[in-house]
């Protein structure tokens, strides 16, 4: 039968028609400069191998600065160096050289990166300040050798906007006291009131902080941590933010803590604190933390230094990774992508603060079609993506659920899903009160035995309105929940895109008041000339 079939040739044009266009059809879907299916459109990736946390990140000039943990030779981890990308709006990357490369004290680790406008280290001059990276040294010879003091505190400066990198003749500006198994991740800023440097040291199981003058003399001042918040496993990656909420503007301080493993649904994940901070000592408000983002693939967030008053945000960015599977995550090329930047707000509920999460507005520059429909009524499943007319794969959801009052409803939520009915499933679950992300039949899973599973947000109680805000990107998905008080991010691996939606209830009807979809642009399509 085949034989007779391939000796017709209008059976083989037929057999090659079809083989081609299930072969363009793939290819299409993917991305089309690298044909690589799980890259992302509109999240930063790095050029190629391995990158973890995200360093360094300054605004300065118009450029938003993005260094990050980088091992050029691998996709996996390996001796770090600082990756460097810039952005004048957030959206639009621009790749450039690595700018810190390992040296005779070590690896380059994790850090942050400040503008130096009084000049204080002399590396810069009052008109013309220096950017200056602080990063810790990883000694990879003394780890090898069995010593616990690896780790120490490097800076290192650049006066042409970063292009191009000085090391600090007198490096370790912060050497390790001794004994200091972990000490590392610094976090800078200016106290305006006390008029010096801060800086904060993940170390262990609580938080250091030193102060200096100029930068490269450093002085203890104060730890915070040991009885508070989560403590399933280390400490990484901190950040202390200045920010204001409610009409008063009542000033707040805010401890970020990153915490691997041990994070809400497993492995890493980030934590915070709100208190108060006087120059010497953070004061928490309470001993309890919350999450800043419960779904498995957000770790090492912190924030933007530098943004102009004028702007005012508060400006994050994480790792969209986990150190539970990132080593292992069926990407061939390079390993990992950042979070969507996010603004971060401070609300006040009752004696409390809450810190929000919203993807920054400048995703405004990306949206290249809209669609908006209203009053959808859903009694088990209401397919959308054929009115929409649009993939879902690049897209961001806006949706509304009037308050429910059927008391037999267990679930909302809307799936995205492919032809093969592999799924991400995004929602909210009346019984437990907790909004969940469900990536068990979401295609490839088997790589980590902690990949597969249903994570859950903290309770969440809601009487009226539910709204769920989604950042899709091929192979992650963002869920800012009840105007970002909820914040859940996971990846994916689907074996075709994910292109399909469809709103779900699960025992009841509901009704979607308001739904917008937008189709996201891939950043390289529509960089601004
Ligand atoms: C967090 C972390 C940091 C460290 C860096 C090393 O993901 O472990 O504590 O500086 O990664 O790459």
């Amino acid at each position: 039968m085949l034989k007779s079939i391939l000796s017709s040739p209008a059976a083989i044009l037929f057999l090659l028609l079809v083989l081609t266009s299930s072969k363009c059809e793939t290819i299409n879907a993917q991305d089309k400069t690298t044909g690589e299916p799980h890259r992302p459109g509109y999240h930063f990736t790095p050029p190629a191998k391995w990158m973890n946390d995200p360093n360094g990140m300054v605004y300065f000039k118009g450029e938003y600065h993005l260094f990050y943990q980088y091992y050029p030779d691998s996709t996996v981890w390996g001796p770090m160096h600082w990756g460097h990308a810039v952005s004048s709006d957030l959206v639009h990357w621009q790749h450039l050289p690595v700018a810190l490369y390992p040296d005779s004290l070590g690896y380059i680790f994790s850090g942050s990166a400040v503008i130096d406008e009084k000049n204080t280290s002399g590396f810069g001059t009052a008109s013309e300040p220096a950017m200056v990276a602080m990063y810790t040294y990883h000694n990879i010879v003394a780890e090898r050798a069995g010593k616990a003091e690896t780790q120490s505190q490097g800076i290192a400066y650049s006066t042409d906007r970063g292009r191009t990198w000085k090391k600090y003749a007198g490096n370790p500006a912060i050497p390790n006291p001794g004994g200091q198994r972990d000490f590392r991740d610094p976090k800078v800023f200016w106290h305006k009131e006390s008029r010096k440097w801060i800086v904060m040291l993940a170390t262990g199981d609580h938080i250091s902080i030193y102060s200096s003058p100029n930068l490269k003399q450093w002085t203890y001042e104060s730890e915070f941590g040991k009885d508070m918040g989560a403590h399933g496993g280390v400490w990484e990656c901190p950040d202390l933010i200045r920010m204001s909420a409610g009409k008063e503007k009542k000033e707040k301080w805010v401890a970020i803590v990153n915490i691997n493993p041990g994070g809400p649904n497993g492995g890493s994940a980030g934590q915070y604190f709100t208190g108060n901070f006087d120059g010497h000592q953070f004061t928490p408000d309470s001993k309890e933390s919350d999450w800043l983002d419960y779904g498995k693939d957000n770790y090492a967030s912190v924030t933007w230094s530098n943004v102009p008053e004028k702007d005012g945000r508060t400006l994050a960015l994480g790792w969209m990774s986990n150190w539970q599977y990132a080593e292992k995550v069926p990407t061939a090329k390079w390993r990992s992508a950042m979070t969507f930047p996010r603004e971060l707000k401070l609300e006040q509920k009752g004696a409390r603060f809450e810190l929000q999460s919203l993807p920054v507005s400048e995703i405004q520059l990306l949206r290249e079609k809209k669609v908006v429909q209203s009053n959808i009524q859903i009694n088990g499943t209401s397919e959308i993506s054929h009115s929409i007319g649009f993939s879902m794969v690049q897209s961001e959801l806006e949706l509304k659920f009037a308050p429910v009052k059927d008391a037999n409803i267990e679930s909302l939520g809307l799936e995205l899903y492919n032809e093969k009915n592999e799924k991400i499933i995004v929602g909210y679950e009346f019984k437990t009160k907790r909004f969940f992300i469900d990536r068990r039949l979401c295609g490839e899973n088997l790589f980590s035995k902690d990949f597969n599973g249903i994570h859950y947000s903290k309770e969440y109680a809601i009487e009226g309105e539910i709204s769920l805000h989604l950042l899709i990107d091929k192979a992650s998905i963002e869920l800012f929940a009840q105007n970002g008080s909820v914040c859940m991010t996971d990846i994916y691996f689907p074996s075709t895109p994910l292109s399909q939606a469809r709103i779900v209830s699960k025992n009841g009807k509901i009704t979607c008041s308001s739904m917008t979809v937008y189709k996201i642009a891939s950043m390289v399509d529509n960089v601004k000339k």
